[in-house]
This record gives structure tokens, sequence and C-alpha cells, in this order.
């Protein structure tokens, strides 16, 4: 994306879960501070409480059991097909639990961004906070990166370091990784929306504003 982007984005916001970093982005719009607007929540978990946020702030849903459908390309290609009817240009995971594939991949390099509270390339894949504590790691943290093919592996945008101190649990880390979370990530959507971010090969530059 250019830095000549001058139209508001258009945000699909992905999420499987409690949702509380879509919640930060919806606020983040409302306050006229994320240079998009949230057109579309996907979520492939009906009961998941992202899925109440949505209805609450009034943010379309499409809402699919991955069950219901014959492959991982097959709901994908019905997401691409929502995604193309409300012309988004930017897709925001957010705690979505799918692994991805080529069908959705494609369409969108270099316009999807996902979240993932570790300093990758460190502990990719599930329980990140859990394996930094596992490990023993002194500093973990967040980072926010395009997606690629892989799992956690596509060119770094933001990161964010979080101390670990000695006696923390699952839960004492996640409670301070959150709230990180929840500043970083619609100040990174906002650059995006602004035209400050430019993907070149692995390398990202993040302009400061004018
Ligand atoms: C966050 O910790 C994010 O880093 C990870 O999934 C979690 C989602 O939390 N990818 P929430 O659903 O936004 O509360």
């Amino acid at each position: 994306m250019s830095r000549a982007a001058a139209k508001s984005l258009r945000i699909a916001v992905f999420a499987s879960g409690s949702g509380s970093n879509f919640q930060a982005l919806v606020e983040a719009a409302q306050a006229g501070k994320l240079g998009g607007s949230i057109e579309l929540l996907v979520c492939d978990r009906p009961k998941a409480k992202v899925v109440e946020r949505a209805a609450a702030a009034g943010v379309d849903a499409f809402v699919f059991r991955p069950k219901e459908y014959a492959s991982r390309e097959a709901y994908e290609a019905e997401i691409v097909r929502h995604l193309r009817e409300r012309e988004i240009d930017l897709i925001v995971m957010a705690g979505y639990m799918r692994i991805i594939t080529p069908t959705l991949v494609e369409p969108f390099y270099g316009r999807i961004v996902n979240i993932h509270p570790s300093l990758l390339p460190a502990f990719p894949g599930l329980n990140a906070i859990g394996q930094a504590l596992e490990h023993g790691v002194k500093l973990t943290g967040i980072t926010v990166h395009f997606v690629d093919g892989g799992m956690d592996t596509g060119p770094i945008i933001a990161q964010r370091p979080v101390e670990i101190a000695d006696g923390d649990s699952v839960d004492t880390l996640a409670d301070k990784v959150h709230p990180i979370e929840h500043e970083l990530y619609p100040e990174v959507v906002a650059a995006i929306c602004e035209g400050r971010v430019t993907l070149d090969g692995r390398h990202v530059r993040v302009a400061g504003k004018e």
C-alpha cells in the first residue's frame, strides 16, 4: 500500500474467541482514530463472545461452522465472496484460530495482518504465552505482522516487549499482554489506513505521522 492511500479503508476483522482486540478496533474506529471502517466480522464459532460484541457494535457478521463445509477451501471461498461483496480492503486477524490457505491469502496478500502474543519468530502457533513461560525467557511480547502462507511467519510490522516476572502464570502474563495489544493493534491498523506502511519483500517500513 502506498502513502497515497486516500480513501477510508473497509476492514474485515476475523476472530474466534472473546474479541477484546475486535472491541479495541471498534472503539478506535468509533473515536475516528482508525482511518477506516469495520464493515464485517468473520467468525468460525457461533457461540464466541466476539459475535455478541459485533451485534452490540452494529457490525455485520459472517458466522460459519467449518464442519458444514467439505474443505477449508470451500468455506474460504465463501468468505472471499463476502469480502468482495463488501469491497473489503484490509483483513485484520484478531484471534482467528484457523489455518488459512491460498484461497484466502493469495487474493489478499499484503492486505492481511495478524497479531500474535510473542516476539516472533519465537513461539509461533498456539499458546504462545504458555510457550514463552515454559521456555523460561525473561522477555516476550507482541508482534503485528502481514500474513503469508506460513504459521506466524509473515513480514513483521511492529513489536512490543513485555517483561516476564518470577512467578508469572499464563493468566498474569496474559493480563500484561492484552492491554498492550489493545493499544498497538489500532495504532498499526491506523498506520496502514493512512498509507504509512510499506511492504518490501520481508521488510516493512512504517513512516511517522506527518
Ligand atoms: C490475542 O492474544 C492475540 O494476540 C491472539 O489471540 C488473542 C485474541 O484475544 N492472536 P481476543 O479474542 O482479541 O481477546
